[in-house]
This record gives C-alpha cells, sequence and structure tokens, in this order.
C-alpha cells in the first residue's frame, strides 16, 4: 500500500468516526428542543422572581405560588433542578441560582424529626457536591446522615417516616426508600459503611412487607415500635388502603432500581422489574403513560394525572434500561413518557403557572391538596431524567 493509500484510508476512518460517532446537538430533536429551551427560560424566569421570598417555590395553586420553607419536604427540589440546568447547559447563571436557593436549607442538616431529610438534602447539597466538589456541602450532607440516622431503630430494622401520627406507632412510607439514596451517597463520600447496611436492612424490609403479590405497594406499613412486628397496612395518599397511588409506585421502581446500583444484589434487580411491569402492564396506565394519581382512583378515566409519577418512572426506566436484557423497551417507554411530557398538553407555556415546568401533578388527593397543579418534584424528575436520556445517547446541549 502506498503512503498516499494509506492516509487517505486514515482521514476516511476519521471522518466516518466524527460524522457518525460525534453528539448530536439537542436542537437537532424538536421534542427535546421544546423540552431544554422552556425549562431554562422557567427556571431563568423563576430563579430572578423568587429572589426576595428567600424560600423555594413549590407549586403553583389556585392562581398562586407556595413557597417551601426548610420544614417542606419538597424544598430541596427547585434548587436541584437549577443543579440539573447547570450540568446540562454549563451555564454559569444556573450555578449561581443553585448556589443562592441550595444555601437557603443550610438547616435542614440538623432535622431529625423528618425521613425526608434525604429528598431535602441529595437533591440540593448532593446535586451541588456531586458537580462542583464543594467541601462545605460535603460537610452539610454528612450532617444531614447523621441526622437521619437518629431514625433508624434496630428492634424494627426500618428508618421511621413521620413522627406524632396519632394512628400509627411506627409508620413507614413507600416513599422512604428515595431517602436511602442519600444515605448511600453520604457512606461513599465518609466510608462508613454502616450507612449502608441501615439502607440494606430498610429497603429488604420494604420488600418485604409493603409489596402485595400482584407487585403493587402499600402506602404506609405502620410497625410496632418494640417488637417491630406490622401493625396496619394503609395509605395516607392513595385512594384507598388497598389500591395502588401512582407515586408510590413510582418511587418504589427507583428506590429498588437505585439499590441494585447500589449493592449489585440481583434482588433488588428483580424488584424493581416486577414493579415496572405492574405499572407498564397495567389496564389503567393511558396510552400516553402518564397514570391518573392513583391505578385504582374510581372514576378512571375521569380522574385527574399525576406527571411527577411519570416524570419519576421515565427517570428510573432510563437508570433500570442499562441493568437488564429488555433495557431498549425500558428505554423506549421512558423516551416516550418524556416526548408526551413535552408536548402542550404537559408543558407550561412560557411565563406562566408560576414559572413551574410541568403540568397536572397530583399532591394529595384524600386532602383535596395540590390537585392537577406544577410541583416543583415533577419538574426535578424530568430534568433528571432528560438528563439521563441524553447522556444515553450522546445528545449535548452545549457544543
Ligand atoms: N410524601 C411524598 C409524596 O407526596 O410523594
Amino acid at each position: 500500500m502506498t503512503k498516499n493509500l494509506k492516509f487517505s484510508i486514515v482521514l476516511a476512518l476519521i471522518l466516518f468516526a466524527t460524522t457518525f460517532i460525534s453528539a448530536t446537538n439537542y436542537k437537532d430533536i424538536k421534542w427535546l428542543k421544546t423540552a431544554i429551551d422552556r425549562s431554562q427560560e422557567q427556571l431563568l424566569a423563576a430563579s430572578e422572581a423568587y429572589k426576595t421570598t428567600q424560600k423555594n417555590p413549590r407549586t403553583f395553586d389556585k392562581g398562586k405560588v407556595i413557597f417551601a420553607s426548610p420544614k417542606d419536604w419538597t424544598c430541596g427540589f427547585f434548587p436541584g433542578s437549577l443543579w440539573y440546568m447547570f450540568e446540562l447547559t454549563k451555564n454559569e447563571h444556573f450555578k449561581t441560582e443553585a448556589e443562592y436557593y441550595t444555601g437557603l436549607l443550610e438547616s435542614v442538616q440538623n432535622r431529625t424529626n423528618t425521613h425526608d431529610v434525604g429528598f431535602m438534602l441529595n437533591c440540593s447539597y448532593g446535586n451541588g457536591y456531586r458537580i462542583t466538589g464543594n467541601q462545605t456541602y460535603k460537610s452539610v450532607l454528612i450532617t444531614g446522615a447523621n441526622s437521619l440516622m437518629t431514625r433508624f431503630h434496630p428492634k424494627v430494622g426500618l428508618i421511621k417516616s413521620w413522627d406524632n401520627r396519632k394512628e400509627w406507632q411506627y409508620p413507614v412510607i413507600i416513599d422512604n426508600m428515595m431517602n436511602l439514596e442519600f444515605l448511600c451517597e453520604v457512606s461513599k463520600i465518609t466510608g462508613d459503611k454502616s450507612l449502608k447496611e441501615i439502607c440494606i436492612l430498610h429497603a429488604d424490609k420494604t420488600m418485604k412487607n409493603h409489596y402485595r403479590s400482584d407487585n403493587s405497594s402499600f402506602h404506609v406499613i405502620d410497625y410496632d415500635s418494640i417488637t417491630g412486628q406490622v401493625l396496619h397496612k394503609q395509605t395516607a395518599q392513595g385512594y384507598a388502603d388497598s389500591s395502588s397511588w401512582a407515586r408510590g409506585q413510582a418511587w418504589g421502581l427507583y428506590g429498588f432500581t437505585m439499590m441494585y446500583r447500589e449493592t449489585k444484589n440481583p434482588k433488588y434487580l428483580e424488584q424493581a422489574k416486577k414493579i415496572a411491569t405492574f405499572i407498564l402492564n397495567n389496564p389503567n396506565l393511558p396510552k400516553d403513560k402518564i397514570p391518573y394519581w392513583d391505578y385504582n382512583a374510581p372514576n378512571i378515566p375521569n380522574e385527574p394525572r399525576d406527571a411527577s409519577a411519570a416524570a419519576i418512572v421515565a427517570s428510573a426506566l432510563i437508570e433500570l434500561s442499562g441493568y437488564v436484557k429488555i433495557g431498549k423497551e425500558y428505554f423506549n417507554t421512558a423516551e416516550l413518557i418524556l416526548k408526551n411530557l413535552s408536548s402542550d398538553e404537559y408543558l407550561v407555556p412560557k411565563g406562566e403557572n408560576g414559572l413551574f415546568i410541568l403540568k397536572h401533578s397530583t399532591g394529595n388527593w384524600p386532602n383535596k391538596s395540590e390537585i392537577d397543579v406544577p410541583i416543583n418534584y415533577a419538574d426535578y424528575y424530568y430534568l433528571e431524567a432528560l438528563v439521563r436520556y441524553m447522556k444515553v445517547k450522546g445528545i449535548t446541549v452545549y457544543n
């Protein structure tokens, strides 16, 4: 082979590689461009508009923005959304805003009266530390994890979710699976294995007692605080004790997928797959895969949706798709959910609805609270799912 021929072949290979392997830009995909551009516009406007309140926005209900104080379980989601937007765009402005709204939550690290410290700190300080390596964030995370650990009682073998509920002694809700991610992260940061061991105990007992034979989950399991025996299997935010509250199923899917990531124990993967089957094969799951607020809500199809549950499922399915043979199916379903959430039906028009991103979530139907509204955790998991989606597909915003 002549030198010139060799050179031409190498050049052709390089051209081929740069054409077909180089990252796609998000602007080339119409629904994704709408999703990211609208999310940026809303987050920019919201972060500027709400600064004087010194609080994180939670929801937009009955024409008003409601804010989350550091006592509110949702207070970490808005800063978390800003961190994800910084990660996506590399726009320093989002970093500055994320730092400001994260900093409002410093006092959360000392809270010992709720399991939600995981949601509150991991989404805000956790993402901030992951992205920037800021050592002050690290110290808040470690203190917060120690506060959360005080809620684990060895005799029961689980982290207690709520205090001062007259009807329950030691309630543990399926949502609590999400707070394990925080403890696993801090366990990696500090090398303290006891945090991860507690996550394993909690996940194992949740798998045993929260799940029904059809792989749906109860919302609340109440334990005897002395013997650790199950006392009640009930709901707080679902339609009935025996029903399948949509967000609860989503929390479980996300939680067991995450526990597989952290432990590589196949029993968690099996559990996540079973939950995915329950959700995706449910006869009451609408064609667009955005569930009603409860899979057993009495007036389906005339029931409010829960876009937040869909966003959590999309994010979890993208992760799960990387662990299993039928990954393509999970990934395609997540893509469909994201495309639908990015349509006019679910995406908030620019400048409207309190500057949130997604419409049509349901917070607490039995309490008649936050029904068919935008809500900060729907936005957070939607953005997380978009970040995960783009990583898998090699799509970038900034090149
Ligand atoms: N308790 C958290 C939620 O409403 O999903």
